[in-house]
């Protein structure tokens, strides 16, 4: 389908784009020179047939966490070089496949790592003290007077926070919790020096942090060594006061144990902005239980961070295809020993 502002186009376009972005992002195509078609829906994204018809003459594609990049879409684009996605995450991306066949893959790191950071600290900070379930309480007329213990939650300041995954948003989680006075634990595939002099952060082996952890944010990526990486024995390690949050990939957690925990009583909430399968439904059963905050993966969601999104993810995509270095290529190793 054509977007409504493209000139009547003779041949194929050097690029899809698949979903409407917002128009600072089209405009930096367009100065790049480059012709595109647009999924002109907003809110839904496009078919995969629609999707695997379009890439058939495109150079470029730029898309969302919602589209599928893998051995089949690859197929159906020969003359496809870059894959410009926009988000940091990159499972919905079968890099290894795009590396095999040359093509390039970049994403956006960088420009939301401090909203995301924002958002798991809004769901710490609601599950810890019940904010949701207080307002329902409220919206159910269950608010009759002031009561010592009434809808009384965990301490935040002062406590021990574990972040699973310290890259660059656990690095600005962790530098939030030194205004709460925290100490901060870590875990990471590797050390992370410059974070534990920055805010005194003391790494930990993962099983060591679930134990001693008040509050454990997941900030790891999703890839087969992280898939399920949080199930009922590691949910059973954790202080039965802890907070779980997870602003990362949902399948990083067993989502069926996790809601099984709560449900026992094994940890204290959990404050979820993704899942396993998205997005969830009004049904899904982590929304029944009042010590589950749950969000429909907004972390990066603030005007300014999206726009920069889209704008980031065009910039990489008109690099790439003028033949210059894209500015956040995630597999560098397409372009030769040189590069
Ligand atoms: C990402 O970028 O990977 C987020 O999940 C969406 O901002």
């Amino acid at each position: 389908m054509a977007w409504k502002g493209m000139p009547a186009m003779t041949k194929a376009a050097d690029v899809y784009v698949t979903r409407l972005l917002p128009e600072p992002a089209l405009q930096i195509l367009r100065e790049g020179g480059l012709s595109f078609r647009v999924w002109p829906d907003e809110g839904r994204p496009v078919p995969r047939d629609v999707l695997l018809q379009e890439v058939r003459e495109c150079e470029g594609l730029l898309c969302l966490l919602t589209d599928r990049v893998d051995e089949e879409l690859l197929a159906a684009a020969p003359r496809l070089r870059v894959v410009a996605n926009t988000a940091v995450g990159l499972d919905n991306v079968d890099l290894a496949a795009c590396t095999r066949r040359g093509v390039m893959v970049t994403h956006t790191p960088g420009v939301l790592t401090e909203t995301v950071a924002d958002l798991a600290w809004a769901l710490l900070l609601a599950a810890a003290r019940r904010v949701v379930e207080a307002q329902k309480t409220i919206e159910a007329g269950g608010w009759n007077t002031w009561s010592l213990m009434f809808m009384t939650g965990q301490d935040v300041h002062g406590r021990t926070l574990g972040i699973v995954g310290a890259g660059r948003i656990g690095a600005a989680v962790a530098r939030r919790a030194r205004g709460f006075q925290m100490r901060i634990l870590y875990h990471n595939r590797r050390r992370n020096e410059a974070l534990e002099r920055e805010t005194g952060a003391e790494y930990r082996g993962f099983e060591e942090l679930l134990e001693e952890a008040d509050f454990v944010v997941c900030l790891v990526p999703l890839t087969e060594e992280t898939r399920g990486l949080f199930g009922y024995e590691q949910f059973r390690r954790m202080k039965r006061t802890a907070v779980f949050v997870n602003v990362a990939r949902g399948a990083v957690v067993r989502e069926a144990e996790l809601e099984r925990a709560l449900r026992e009583g094994l940890i204290w909430a959990a404050g979820l902005d993704v899942f396993e399968k998205e997005p969830i439904g009004p049904d899904h059963p982590l929304l029944k239980l009042p010590n589950c905050v749950c969000l429909p993966h907004i972390g990066s969601a603030t005007v300014a961070t999206r726009l920069r999104m889209a704008t980031l993810a065009a910039e990489n995509l008109v690099a790439a295809l003028a033949g210059r270095r894209p500015p956040n290529l995630a597999n560098p190793e397409v372009l030769g020993p040189q590069a």
